[in-house]
C-alpha cells in the first residue's frame, strides 16, 4: 500500500492530510477485510487507524467527508452473491477497550444519566453476553422455514448466503409449532478452535492456502461461492438477538426481557451461547468481564470481549440509538491477541541437544496482556514458510500462555532488499559444522560438550529439580562458570571450591557456600534421576524410571544391546539406539565414571524377573468383539507375551483372534489359510497351551 506523504507542499495542513491518509489506509483494509477476506494487519492497529481518524473527525468537523469509514457500519457488498436490504437494520455496538473496571462503570454511568435514575435508585438490569469473533448473520424465517439468509454488509444491504449457510448444521432450517409467522435471528457464525486447525491442516496437505485465524476462515467459507466447498468448511452458530418479528399484535411473542428472548431462541432450536448471564449492575458486569477473561483460551472458540446489554426491551426501545449504535449495549473488548511488530533480528539459539532454533527478535509489543521480544520461528522450514526477513513487518499473536508466534508477514510494508533467512551451516556458538539429517526437521551443531551453549544447557538439565538438583544453580550463574572455564563437563561442578565460586563477579561467600552445600547434597541421589540428568537424548523421566526398574544396576544399562534395551516398555528402537550411540561414546563413559568419583552415588537394585515371553516373534491381528476382552486388553496381554499385534492381515501374520461381527479380516485369514482364535483359544494360547 502506499503511504501517502504527510508533508507533501500541497496538504491544506497536517490533521487534513494525515485524516486523509488514514481514510484511504482504512477503505483499503476494510477492503481486505470485508471484501476479500485476507486482511493484512490485525483488529488492533486497524482499531486504532479507526479511532485516530475518529479522533481527528471530531475535533476538525469540517474535515468529516461523507465516504470516510467512520460513517459506515460494516463492509461492503460482494458482487456475486445477490443484495438484500434488512428489513430492520443491522446495527453496530460501541466499544470499550478500557480496563475492566471503567469499560463497564462508563456504559453503566451513560445508561442511569440518559435513563435520569439518581444515585439512589436501584441497579440496572442487564445481560452479559461473550462477544463472539466470526461474522454476523440475520436468519429469516417465514411460516417457520428458513427462507434468507443474509451477512451484514454495510448494515442496510447484505450479501444473500442462503445456500451456504443452510450447510450450517447447528442452524434449524425448519422452527417448531408456536414460533411466529415472522422471524428474523441475528446471531455470529463463527469456526471453533479445533475444526480451524484440523481444516487447515487439510488445507496443507492439499497444497491449499491455511487461513490465518478462524474468523477469516468462517468468513470465507460463508462467502464461498461454491456451497458444495462452503458445506466441507466446519461452521457453527450462536444466536444472540433479533430482527425483524411478528409484531404481538399480530399475534407475535411479548417478550418483555433480552434474556428471556434469549431462552425462548433457545427453545425453538437456536444455539444460545451457555455463558449469558444475568447481572445487577455495573459491579456484576465487571465480574462477568474477569470471569470470562479468565477462561478466555480455554473456551473452544474464539472471543475478542464480551457484551453487555439492557435487560429490559422497554428500557432499550426508551435509550434508542446514537447515529448507528444503540445507547443500550456496548461491548468491552479483551486486549488484542494479535499486534504488528517489526523484526530487529533472527538469532539461532542452540538447544542442550545442539538443535538450533531460529528465533526472531522483536521490536517489543504489548500482546495478549505482555510485553513480547522474541518468537520462536521453529526451524528452517517453519522460517522459509513464512518468510521471516529482518526487518519485516509482522502479525504476532499470544494467546494464553502459549508461546508468541509470527502469524504472517505484511509483505507490502518489506524493506528493499531484505535477504531471505538462511540457516547457518555452522554453529553460532562453537563454530562446529550444523547438520540436517534426513527426515529431520532440525539442524544440530554436531560440537557435542566442544560447544559451550550445549555445556551450558547440559549443566542445566542435570542440575534441574527433576533430576540430580543442584538447588542455586541457575542459567546466570552456569553462563558464568562456562564462560570463566571453570567448568567444562559436568564432574567439574563437585570440584568447585568456594575460593573459585566466590571469585566469580557477583557472588558473595555467603551464596557460594550454599552451592557448595547444594552440590553436597546432590551426590545422593537415585538412579531415575541420574540416567535422566545424563541428558541422553529422547530418554525423558518415564523412560529413566522404566530402565532403573528394568536393569536395577547403571552397568546393565550402560552395557545393554539394542535388543535387550528394546524389552523394556516404553523403549522403541530409536530410543534404544539412542542409548545405545551414548553410551558407545568413551567420553560419556568417562563422565560418568568421575560423577561416581566425586561421589555421586544411588542404591541400585536388582533386575527386574524378566516374565516369559512365550509368543515372541509371533505376530497377531485382532478383529470382531471378544466375549469379555475389550481390544486393547487383549493387545496389552499380547504384547506382554512378547507378540506384535498388527492391523491388517497378511501372509506373515500367525495369528487371527475373531470375536463377534468380525469382518473382512476374518475372509481373508481364512483365504490366506491363517489360523484363526477365539476369545477361549488365544486365552490357552497365552497359559503356554498349544494352539
Ligand atoms: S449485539 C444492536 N451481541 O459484534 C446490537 N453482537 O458491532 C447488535 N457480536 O459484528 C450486536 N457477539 O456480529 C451482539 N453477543 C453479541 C455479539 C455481537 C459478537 C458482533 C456482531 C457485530 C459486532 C457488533
Amino acid at each position: 500500500m502506499p503511504t501517502p506523504d504527510l508533508f507533501s507542499p500541497s496538504s491544506p495542513s497536517s490533521d487534513a492530510a494525515r485524516a486523509a491518509a488514514l481514510r484511504e489506509q482504512l477503505h483499503h483494509h476494510a477492503h481486505r477485510y470485508y471484501t476479500l477476506d485476507a486482511p493484512e494487519i490485525p483488529d488492533a492497529e486497524y482499531d486504532r487507524l479507526f479511532r485516530e481518524l475518529q479522533a481527528i473527525e471530531a475535533a476538525h468537523p469540517e474535515l468529516l467527508m461523507p465516504d470516510s469509514p467512520t460513517q459506515r457500519v460494516g463492509g461492503r457488498v460482494l458482487d456475486a452473491f445477490a443484495s438484500v436490504r434488512h428489513a430492520v437494520p443491522m446495527l453496530s455496538i460501541r466499544t470499550e477497550t478500557d480496563t475492566e473496571a471503567s469499560g463497564a462503570q462508563a456504559f453503566d454511568a451513560r445508561v442511569r444519566r440518559e435513563l435520569g435514575l439518581a444515585e439512589a435508585d436501584p441497579p440496572v438490569a442487564y445481560v452479559a453476553e461473550l462477544k463472539f469473533d466470526g461474522l454476523a448473520m440475520s436468519l429469516r424465517y417465514e411460516n417457520g422455514v428458513l427462507v434468507q439468509a443474509a451477512t451484514r454488509g454495510d448494515g442496510e444491504v447484505g450479501e444473500d448466503v442462503t445456500q451456504n449457510v443452510r450447510t450450517i448444521g447447528q442452524i434449524p432450517l425448519r422452527l417448531p409449532a408456536g414460533a411466529p409467522p415472522l422471524l428474523e435471528v441475528r446471531g455470529e457464525v463463527y469456526m471453533r478452535r479445533d475444526d480451524f486447525e484440523a481444516m487447515n491442516a487439510r488445507q496443507r496437505d492439499k497444497g491449499e492456502k491455511a487461513f490465518v485465524n478462524p474468523r477469516n476462515a468462517a468468513a470465507g467459507a460463508v462467502r464461498q461461492l461454491d456451497p458444495a466447498i462452503a458445506a466441507q468448511r466446519p461452521l457453527s452458530f450462536f444466536a444472540y438477538g433479533l430482527g425483524d418479528i411478528t409484531p404481538p399484535e399480530q399475534g407475535g411473542p411479548a417478550f418483555e426481557t433480552h434474556y428471556q428472548m434469549l431462552q425462548t431462541l433457545k427453545s425453538w432450536g437456536f444455539p444460545v451461547a451457555e455463558q449469558v448471564a444475568q447481572a445487577l449492575g455495573a459491579a456484576e458486569l465487571i465480574a462477568y468481564h474477569q470471569r470470562i477473561g479468565a477462561t478466555r483460551d480455554s473456551l473452544p472458540f474464539d472471543i475478542d470481549g464480551v457484551v453487555y446489554k439492557v435487560d429490559s426491551l422497554a428500557l432499550q426501545r426508551q435509550l434508542g440509538f446514537v447515529t448507528r449504535e444503540p445507547r443500550w449495549a456496548v461491548a468491552h473488548k479483551y486486549p488484542a491477541q494479535e499486534e504488528l511488530t517489526t523484526v530487529l533480528g533472527i538469532d539461532v539459539q542452540v538447544g542442550r541437544t545442539g538443535k538450533l532454533t531460529p528465533v526472531a527478535k522483536l521490536a517489543p509489543v504489548f500482546v495478549g496482556g505482555v510485553t513480547v521480544t522474541n518468537a520462536t520461528l521453529h526451524n528452517e522450514d517453519e522460517a522459509r514458510r513464512k518468510d521471516v526477513r529482518v526487518g519485516d513487518t509482522v502479525i504476532v499473536r499470544r494467546a494464553g500462555d502459549v508461546i508468541p508466534e509470527v502469524v504472517a508477514v505484511l509483505p507490502d510494508r518489506r524493506p528493499p532488499g531484505a535477504l531471505v533467512f538462511t540457516m547457518p551451516r555452522t554453529c553460532p556458538v562453537c563454530g562446529s559444522a550444523a547438520v540436517r539429517e534426513e527426515d529431520e526437521a532440525d539442524y544440530r551443531c554436531t560440537g557435542g560438550l566442544f560447544c559451550s551453549a550445549q555445556r551450558k544447557q547440559a549443566i542445566l538439565h542435570y542440575a534441574q529439580r527433576r533430576a540430580v538438583e543442584v538447588e542455586g544453580l541457575g542459567d546466570k550463574l552456569v553462563d558464568q562458570l562456562v564462560d570463566a572455564g571453570v567448568v567444562k563437563t559436568l564432574p567439574d561442578l563437585y570440584r568447585l571450591g568456594l575460593v573459585a565460586l566466590a571469585s566469580l563477579d557477583r557472588m558473595a561467600e555467603k551464596s557460594g557456600q550454599n552451592i557448595v552445600e547444594a552440590l553436597e547434597k546432590s551426590k545422593q541421589t537415585t538412579l531415575p534421576r541420574f540416567l535422566f540428568g545424563l541428558g541422553i537424548r529422547h530418554v525423558g523421566e518415564a523412560t529413566a524410571k522404566a530402565l532403573a526398574r528394568h536393569f536395577g544396576k547403571l552397568d546393565a544399562i550402560m552395557d545393554a544391546g539394542v535388543e535387550q534395551l528394546l524389552e523394556v516398555n516404553d523403549v522403541g528402537p530409536i530410543v534404544a539406539q539412542s542409548i545405545r550411540t551414548f553410551f558407545d561414546q568413551a567420553h560419556n563413559r568417562e563422565v560418568v565414571a568421575q560423577l561416581r568419583a566425586c561421589g555421586v552415588t544411588w542404591e541400585e537394585g536388582e533386575p527386574a524377573v524378566q516374565a516369559p515371553k512365550p509368543l515372541a516373534g509371533k505376530t497377531f491381528v485382532l478383529t470382531g468383539t471378544l466375549p469379555s476382552l475389550s481390544r486393547d486388553q487383549a493387545k496389552d496381554l499380547l504384547e506382554a507375551a512378547g507378540a506384535k499385534v498388527a492391523g491388517s492381515v497378511s501372509k506373515k501374520t500367525d495369528y487371527v483372534v475373531a470375536g463377534a461381527e468380525a469382518g473382512s479380516k476374518l475372509d481373508k485369514a481364512n483365504e490366506l489359510g491363517v489360523k484363526v482364535l477365539d476369545e477361549h483359544g488365544l486365552l490357552a494360547l497365552l497359559q503356554g497351551e498349544p494352539a
